[in-house]
């Protein structure tokens, strides 16, 4: 995956963005289901069966948003074979950063030693990573920057209620990011990204509080049916969409890399692209849901373990609180 081309070089004209490295990190601390029975009433078989999750990873005090994302960060930068001076701009998507300011990506931007270019977070919950990538995509076709790190990360274990089994099963914490840089139209690329919100779905799921509050820092509040509902149709249509635009049918994808909330959503999903489940990249039974990180951690799994291979087309869609959600199509 080693690009040394030099991005900066491309002209604008002609340009589009491609994933040139990819890199995950996640806590060491795991912990299953039944750990969690000692929490909350719950089972590893009602966990299991309502949702494929088996375990997830828990932040310690040091894995911060911040932490996190530079890992996963310079995994990417690692496997691109870019220096991390050469980096434009960091983008980052949490619900979950350090601080109120300065962004989590500032943070990162100075984990990783970069001193130029500029540094901002997205919020828009699940689908953060591909709001993200979106954002970087149009930075670099539009020549304002050539070389974007483009980041998930969540520490969503600070801001769930453990003592509620209907949400605290379901999540985990973690990072992933890609480097996003400049390359030829025509070639291996991102060919599109579509993004869609409706806040008239903001009560589906939220967190009821924040810095901005004082005294209420929040936590994750869902009706958790809804969101299902919703999810199934939203990213359904999110999917012929993408594949509409671009002149393209089910039968040209190759890998399916959908957002890990529920295991139950993304079978769902599979059938409805007619994909093989050995097609569909899953990592909800290991990952649980990691919210904005989900996306790249899979994205990162399934090219680091060689599955995804030069010239494939994958499909990333995502759907988050909001309701916000979109998709991204990328040639590798
Ligand atoms: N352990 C055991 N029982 C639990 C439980 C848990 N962790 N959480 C809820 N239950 C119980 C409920 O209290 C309810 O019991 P009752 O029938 O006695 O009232 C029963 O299980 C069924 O709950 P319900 O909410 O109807 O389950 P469900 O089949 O809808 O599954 C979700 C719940 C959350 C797994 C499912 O709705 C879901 O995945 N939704 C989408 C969530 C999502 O994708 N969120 C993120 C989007 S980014």
């Amino acid at each position: 995956m080693a690009d040394t081309s030099v991005a900066g070089n491309i002209p604008a004209s002609g340009r589009r963005s491609r994933i040139a490295g990819v890199g995950g990190y996640l806590p060491e601390k795991i912990v299953t289901n039944a750990d969690l029975t000692r929490i909350v009433d719950t089972s590893d078989e009602w966990i299991t069966a309502r949702t494929g999750i088996k375990q997830r990873h828990l932040a310690g005090s040091h894995e911060t948003a911040a932490f996190m994302g530079a890992q996963a960060a310079a995994a990417a930068l690692a496997q691109a074979g870019v220096a991390a001076a050469s980096v434009d701009a960091i983008i980052l998507a949490t619900a979950t950063p350090d601080e109120a300011f300065p962004a989590t990506a500032v943070r990162v931007q100075a984990l990783l030693g970069i001193t130029t270019g500029f540094a901002f977070d997205i919020s828009a919950a699940c689908s953060g990573f591909i709001y993200a990538l979106s954002v970087a995509d149009s930075l670099i076709r539009g020549g304002t920057a050539s070389r974007v790190l483009v980041i998930g990360s969540e520490v969503y274990s600070r801001i769930l209620d453990w003592q509620d089994r209907t949400t605290c099963v379901l999540f985990g914490d973690g990072a992933g990011a890609v480097l996003l840089q400049a390359a030829p139209a025509g070639g291996a690329g991102i060919l599109s990204t579509h993004l869609h919100a409706n806040g008239a779905y903001g009560d589906m799921l939220y967190v009821d509080g924040a810095v901005g509050q004082r005294d209420r820092p929040g936590t994750v509040v869902m009706k958790g049916q809804e969101v299902f509902r919703h999810a199934v149709s939203k990213l359904s249509a999110a999917v012929d969409e993408a594949l509409e635009a671009n002149g393209l049918t089910h039968a040209d994808i190759d890998w399916l890399v959908p957002h890990q909330a529920n295991l139950r959503i993304i079978d769902a999903m599979g059938r409805r692209l007619s994909l093989p489940p050995e097609r569909v990249v899953i990592t909800v039974d290991r990952h649980a849901n990691t919210s904005a990180a989900s996306v790249p951690l899979a994205l990162a799994e399934a090219v680091n373990d060689g599955r995804i291979q030069p010239g494939h087309l994958v499909l990333m869609e995502a759907l988050g609180g909001g309701l916000t959600w979109g998709s991204a199509l990328a040639r590798f």
